[in-house]
């Protein structure tokens, strides 16, 4: 299985300044055991393709929300037909931003894993506890009721490569504390624990990245853990360099 070394941009970067980094990451070498992806915004996905074109890249285009219909009269939405006509062959579903601040639920978060998939999108699921949420002591349940709801509607069987899950602790996003060595083993081994009950064929197949606060200092050390399959990056892929030094780490 090649790690999945994945950049979040979030809501940053115009067109040209995605572009241009894009550019600059498709000339660093990638290691014959990864995969590079980035979300970027929809806004610059288009200029992010043609910009691949020229590079003879492997890097993998991404968006970072879809909505669960071919199209239709959802107001300010984008489909995952929208995404792949963009060059996207991934999506990111369900990250802790939109279900704090947008309000998703569990439910309408599976509902795009599933619709997702079936129209040719790889998925990257991400889950995770607030801090509260660890506190008391609700890190298992937590994390097996996103992923349960998450991957509710999928079919028993299918291609492992094709969904991804990301355990990020909220309190690890943009806050520069990431999570130690033993809090983000124990974390894999429930998200694995709660893929393997989902998918006994293919559970185990399928890649775990972990997201929050990950660096180019830290990002060596968190990928040799176990069950940890990738990394999702926010702040430090922001920049070509730095991003390209995680993917190598
Ligand atoms: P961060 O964000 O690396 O800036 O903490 C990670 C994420 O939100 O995916």
């Amino acid at each position: 299985m090649k790690k999945l070394m994945a950049a979040n941009w979030k809501m940053y970067k115009t067109c040209a300044e995605a572009a241009a980094t894009l550019m600059e990451l498709a000339d660093i070498p990638v290691p014959a055991d990864r995969e590079v992806a980035v979300f970027a915004p929809f806004t610059a996905l288009l200029s992010c393709h043609e910009a691949l074109k020229g590079k003879n890249s492997a890097i993998r285009l991404g968006g970072q929300n879809c909505y669960p219909a071919k199209e239709g009269a959802f107001t300010g939405e984008v489909s995952p037909a929208m995404l792949r006509d963009c060059g996207c062959s991934l999506v990111l579903v369900g990250h802790s931003e939109r279900r704090a601040i947008l309000g998703e639920p569990d439910a309408f978060i599976g509902e795009k894993v599933a619709f997702a998939l079936a129209c040719d999108l790889d998925v990257v699921l991400c889950v995770g506890e607030t801090l509260a949420e660890r506190d008391a002591g609700k890190l298992q349940s937590v994390i097996e009721r996103q992923l349960y709801a998450g991957l509710a509607i999928l079919p028993d069987s299918i291609v492992p490569e094709r969904l991804s899950i990301a355990y990020e602790p909220v309190w690890a996003i943009g806050t520069g504390r990431v999570a130690g060595s033993v809090e983000i083993e124990e974390a894999h081994r429930l998200v694995r624990g709660a893929l393997r009950a989902r998918f006994p064929i293919q559970g185990d197949a399928m890649r775990i990245l972990y997201g929050g606060s990950v660096k180019p200092e830290n990002a060596g050390e968190i990928i040799k853990l176990d069950n940890v399959n990738g990394v999702l990056v926010g702040g430090a892929s922001l920049q070509a360099k730095s991003f390209g030094r995680i993917v190598a780490a």
